[in-house]
């Protein structure tokens, strides 16, 4: 494994001193007049979030790691204790239906692509979902790579690996993703989780140059970007998603969680961005609130 300590994490925030709530809730009383619930509403719901395991590392790092994606997308609707506000947010909060809705995209078009021989990674592979749940019976001597940047993410990674009954070769890469230094290694990579963190739009472009470098000739991208909500823009593509699941989630990821991942692109933006990068773009597809779409590219050249 080659670390990289240098370049923080950006996906969510190292741990610091703790969860301090109180510090929270003056935030919120100073800024009442800017919450999009009442106060007393926003209160309740910070103190909701406060006493379930998600809800306290959103509070603390405002982000997900690679454990926390994967328990809302595969482990944690499955849950039958759930408090309320958790059931809330695992099966109604919109952000986190689009996140679930998308990860079985992409699950769908990696396995139809997938070939004997091929070479695939993950980046940020997060605890490798992605990958690792696909059926590989049919297409031999396949290989994995995961790189992530975080080091206990990528153990957790490993252990579910190496629990898999026929696993493909995997490899793992503790490795900051804008600085990948590898050639011409992919067939196809599949990347769901930065790009929605970093709001510079020059240091997104040299991500997907990175990817770019990384894939073999005509290798294929496959990742997602989040669109602009309805409050951003009167352009907003947001369809299906009930006023009152927006005002709750804009209430808890925004005012409450401040959550990091708010950077939202249109396609006109990401398909310039792809240009820009030497990648052509094959396909969009939108899941069905048209929030965080799937954008399938092909190395130019
Ligand atoms: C939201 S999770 C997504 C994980 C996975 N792709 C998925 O969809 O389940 C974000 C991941 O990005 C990783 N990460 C954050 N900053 C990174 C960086 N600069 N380079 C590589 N990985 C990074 C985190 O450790 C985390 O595993």
């Amino acid at each position: 494994m080659i670390t990289d300590d240098k370049t923080p994490i950006i996906s969510h925030q190292a741990e610091g001193t703790g969860l301090d709530l109180e510090a929270i809730r003056a935030r919120l009383i100073a800024n009442q007049d800017q919450l999009k619930l009442p106060l007393g509403e926003t209160l309740n719901l910070l103190d909701q979030l406060a006493a379930f395991e998600l809800g306290r590392f959103l509070l603390r790092h405002r982000g997900l790691n690679g454990y926390w994606t994967a328990y809302l997308i595969l482990q944690g609707p499955h849950r039958q204790d759930l408090s309320p506000l958790e059931q809330w947010i695992l099966h109604r909060a919109p952000v986190f239906r689009a996140t679930r809705e998308r990860f079985f995209i992409f699950q769908r078009l990696i396995q139809e692509r997938l070939r004997p021989d091929m070479s695939l990674a993950s980046i940020p592979c997060g605890l490798m979902d992605d990958l690792l749940s696909l059926d590989y019976s049919m297409t031999p001597n396949v290989r994995l790579t995961g790189i992530d940047l975080d080091a206990e993410t990528l153990s957790q990674a490993q252990t579910q690996a190496a629990a898999k009954a026929n696993p493909p070769a995997v490899s793992f890469l503790q490795r900051n993703a804008w600085q990948l230094e590898v050639m011409a290694a992919f067939d196809l990579i599949a990347s769901n989780g930065l790009n929605i963190y970093e709001p510079d739009d020059p240091t997104v472009i040299k991500l997907y140059r990175q990817f770019q470098r990384a894939l073999k000739p005509k290798g294929v991208l496959i990742t997602s970007f989040l669109t602009p909500p309805p409050v951003l823009t009167k352009d907003s593509l947001w369809k299906d998603t009930p006023v009152e699941d927006l005002r709750q989630q804009a209430a808890i990821f925004g005012d409450i969680i401040g959550a990091k991942w708010q950077v939202f692109r249109t396609e006109p933006q990401m398909r310039e961005h792809f240009d820009q990068a030497g990648l052509d773009v094959q396909d969009i597809i939108y899941d069905s609130q048209a929030m965080f779409p799937t954008i399938i590219a092909e190395k130019r050249g």
